[in-house]
């Protein structure tokens, strides 16, 4: 399994054979310039929830690519309803799709559209791959329905949010790592603007003082596991 930052929330994973793209905000994140989104390959697009700084350029990216959008009942109907591929999930449902199995699982935080349409309730992916098994956060806050993670999956590698504000902070996320039984973090929704901005060797550390192992990636870089 590959997984590349695009900056923000927004990732690529290679898993399977196929291409996923997860809540690409790639054209309103100036530090993502580098990043061309017409060639970025994708079979499928997660979302994990319907802000702007998570679906900014999943049209785009569909209409490219003809991807299917996988994502909570609400989000993946509206853009049935523009006439993109879609897979309806609700919290605590599993998928097998052709690359490997996900669960919806719960976030705690909120969910609408930019334009004020319901966004359904937000939420996060446990992605159990041919060999390797994560767990991407989406914007929460830390809540103790991580937990109930572990008791199905035993996790690889856990995507949490870090910056603070909107969604938990690096000691929060040291919780939910715990919570998760997971010692390898990807950090990610920091530095993109003011409110979520972060001292990184600082929250490296408080990581490391923990026994884990937070990795913060440069925009476009990619870690295999
Ligand atoms: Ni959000
Ligand atoms: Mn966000």
């Amino acid at each position: 399994m590959k997984i590349t930052y695009y900056g923000h929330a927004s990732l690529g994973i290679e898993v399977g054979g196929k291409n996923i793209i997860v809540d690409p905000f790639i054209t309103g994140n100036p530090k993502a310039s580098g990043i061309d989104i017409n060639s970025l390959k994708a079979d499928y697009i997660l979302v994990t929830h319907a802000h702007g700084d998570h679906v900014l350029d999943v049209e785009t990216i569909a209409k490219n690519t003809n991807a299917v959008i996988v994502s909570n009942a609400e989000i993946a109907t509206y853009y049935g309803g523009k006439g993109f591929n879609s897979h309806p999930m609700n919290h605590g449902g599993s998928w097998k799709f052709d690359f490997g199995k996900v669960k919806y699982v719960n976030a705690i935080h909120s969910s609408s559209f930019p334009d004020g349409t319901y966004g359904g309730n937000p939420g996060g992916f446990v992605i159990e791959g041919e060999h390797k098994n994560i767990y991407i956060a989406g914007d929460t806050a830390l809540t103790y329905d991580m937990k109930l993670i572990p008791l199905r999956t035993e996790l690889d590698l856990v995507i949490l949010p870090i910056g603070d504000n909107f969604t938990m902070d690096v000691e929060d996320a040291i919780i939910a790592s715990d919570f998760v039984d997971c010692d390898k973090i990807l950090g990610y929704h920091f530095d993109t603007f003011g409110y979520i901005e972060i001292n990184h060797e600082e929250s490296i550390r408080k990581f490391f003082d923990k026994g884990k192992d937070l990795m913060l990636l440069e925009i476009g870089e990619s870690i295999e596991l």
